[in-house]
């Protein structure tokens, strides 16, 4: 992708006037400038790094904190207020909140059994038996987080525990192989690989992202079979988030928000996301969310 390409967000305008990073201070040497020239892929220097770690700890405490709260009878706007609350005392801003067009409602989104993603706190209690994913996302003196995990509400029906489990393994195999030279494929293969063997199937409608100077950055990152041949290199800094149904992949968008995604025949999803460094040897998790 050169800078007079079409941007990659589908805008039609150029990527140089639209989504091209204006991002400071480079990753220093050739492989910087190759990367950012030939797939979009900014490779971060070490304050970069430093900033990006920050924020995306904060990220993951904010995560652990709403989910301690996910409990039957509380509600997911009851969540949204509390995580909000955390963002404004740890002096972050909730990326989500005002994002994409049109603008998401709320700080963080709550994925309630058979939604797939993006789902909008509203004033429903949670209740027994259900599963439910929540996802932060802050902005933190100029640098990027994002993680999410599943919370289960008390006792839940064994396919809803399949799939919340399958899903997790997902992450931790994808992970697993992380380490330069790693094809972005490969990321896929490892995912959509286990899901299947395990009976249930990858969303491809939604894909994991380079994240850190801004919210969503190049390189996307499927978790379903793909041919993307982009070697993972030092200073990447992306998400694997892995959507996993029950039953089929495919998914349907709410015509009434423009963002919650559900799963076509109703049955269970679960995902659990992570922000990943590429480091010179392998990998580092910058969202230690508590297991
Ligand atoms: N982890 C999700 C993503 O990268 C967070 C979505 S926030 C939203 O898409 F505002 F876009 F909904
Ligand atoms: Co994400």
């Amino acid at each position: 992708m050169t800078r007079n390409d079409p941007c990659w967000c589908g805008s039609g305008k150029k990527w140089k006037k639209c989504h091209y990073p204006d991002l400071g201070p480079r990753a220093d040497g050739e492989l910087a400038t190759l990367y950012l020239k030939k797939y979009g892929i900014l490779l971060k220097t070490p304050a970069q790094i430093a900033g990006i770690r920050r924020a995306c700890k904060v990220t993951a405490e904010i995560l652990d904190k709403t989910c301690e709260m996910a409990k039957a009878g509380v509600t997911t706007n009851a969540l949204n207020a509390y995580a909000h609350k955390l963002h404004i005392e740890a002096g972050a801003t909730p990326a989500p909140l005002g994002y994409g067009s049109p603008p998401f409602p709320k700080s963080i989104c709550t994925s309630l059994n058979d939604v797939i993603c993006h789902g909008i706190p509203d004033d429903i209690p949670l209740k027994e038996g259900d599963i439910l994913n929540i996802d932060v996302s802050i902005l933190l003196d100029g640098y990027y987080g994002d993680c999410s995990k599943m919370v289960a509400i008390g006792k839940v029906d064994p396919e809803k525990k399949h799939v919340m489990e399958v899903s997790h393994e997902c992450l931790r195999r994808a992970i697993e192989i992380l380490k330069p030279g790693v094809m972005v494929y490969e990321i896929g293969e490892a995912i959509e690989g286990y899901a299947t063997k395990m009976g249930c199937s990858v969303v491809n409608q939604f894909v994991g992202h380079g994240v850190g100077i801004q919210f969503h950055e190049q390189p996307q990152i499927p978790h379903h079979y793909n041919t993307l041949k982009i070697p993972l290199a030092p200073g990447m800094t992306f998400t694997i988030e892995p959507m996993i149904n029950a039953g089929v992949r495919s998914g349907h968008i709410d015509p009434k928000n423009h963002w919650t995604a559900y799963t076509d025949d109703g049955k269970p999803s679960a995902q659990w996301e992570h922000t990943l460094l590429i480091t010179e040897t392998g990998y580092e998790i910058l969202t230690p969310w508590q297991e």
